[in-house]
């Protein structure tokens, strides 16, 4: 694994879910009445998910990540035949207040001291994201929250990482992308952003346009390869 640290980086601009906050979290506390569709439940509504904004992209028939997620959350009970009342609304609520990563609040002030900008770039609505920023305590770390919304497309398009771009006045070769997602992963490089994949769930490498700059497994490696120190 390549451990030079990027050079001429500015900004660390991340993804949200699976990167910076755990979306299994929301079924995990559900657990009680989930039993052996915990997995098979966290799988299928990921997936569904993330076909769903692709999809919706392709048809330039935009809604919301909520109503996205919502959507997707609907399939994935149905097809697991789980008919519980109440889990939803359950569901959709922990959405609202996922665990970010155990290691993201240290690893952003290492970014942040070292006179980095930070910022989130997720396909969640701005209501969604706020949520979660706030429920993980860490609005103090982050100089931006910006949401696919205000593009009204999703990733991987190009005008999702161009906004980025835009909205921090920093040159993509300058700003560090993390993103758990290879596909996100692949896109920004192939935008032009310097790429740290941060592989938590052993992906495969993708057969896409663009090659990620460097791989990791937790985001608590990130501080040493942008030229900050590492977290205490
Ligand atoms: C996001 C999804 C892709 O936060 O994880 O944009």
């Amino acid at each position: 694994m390549d451990v030079k640290p990027l050079e001429g980086i500015r900004a660390c601009v991340f993804d949200a879910y699976g990167t910076l906050f755990d979306y299994a979290s929301a079924a995990a506390r559900c657990g009680d009445v989930l039993g052996d569709k915990l997995e098979p439940l966290n799988n299928l509504w990921r997936r569904k998910q993330l076909e769903y904004t692709w999809l919706r992209a392709l048809q330039q028939r935009h809604v919301g990540f909520w109503e996205v997620t919502g959507d997707a959350l609907d399939f994935t009970l149905e097809t697991l035949a789980i008919n519980d009342p109440g889990l939803r609304q359950r569901l959709m609520e922990l959405y609202l207040k996922l665990d970010a990563f155990v290691e993201v609040p240290a690893m952003l002030q290492a970014v942040k001291k070292a006179g980095l900008k930070t910022a989130i770039l997720s396909n969640g609505s701005p209501a969604m994201l706020d949520a979660a920023v706030e429920n993980a305590g860490i609005a103090h770390l982050l100089d931006a929250v910006l949401s696919v919304e205000e593009i009204g497309t999703y990733k991987p398009h190009r005008h999702v990482y161009q906004f980025a771009v835009d909205r921090l006045g920093i040159a993509a070769p300058m700003i560090s992308f993390q993103s758990s997602n290879a596909w996100d992963a692949y896109a920004a490089s192939a935008f032009g952003m310097r790429v740290v994949w941060c592989n938590r769930y052993g992906q495969r490498p993708e057969r896409l346009p663009g090659k990620p700059d460097r791989e990791i497994t937790s985001l608590a490696d990130l501080p040493a390869l942008v030229g900050a120190a590492s977290p205490a």
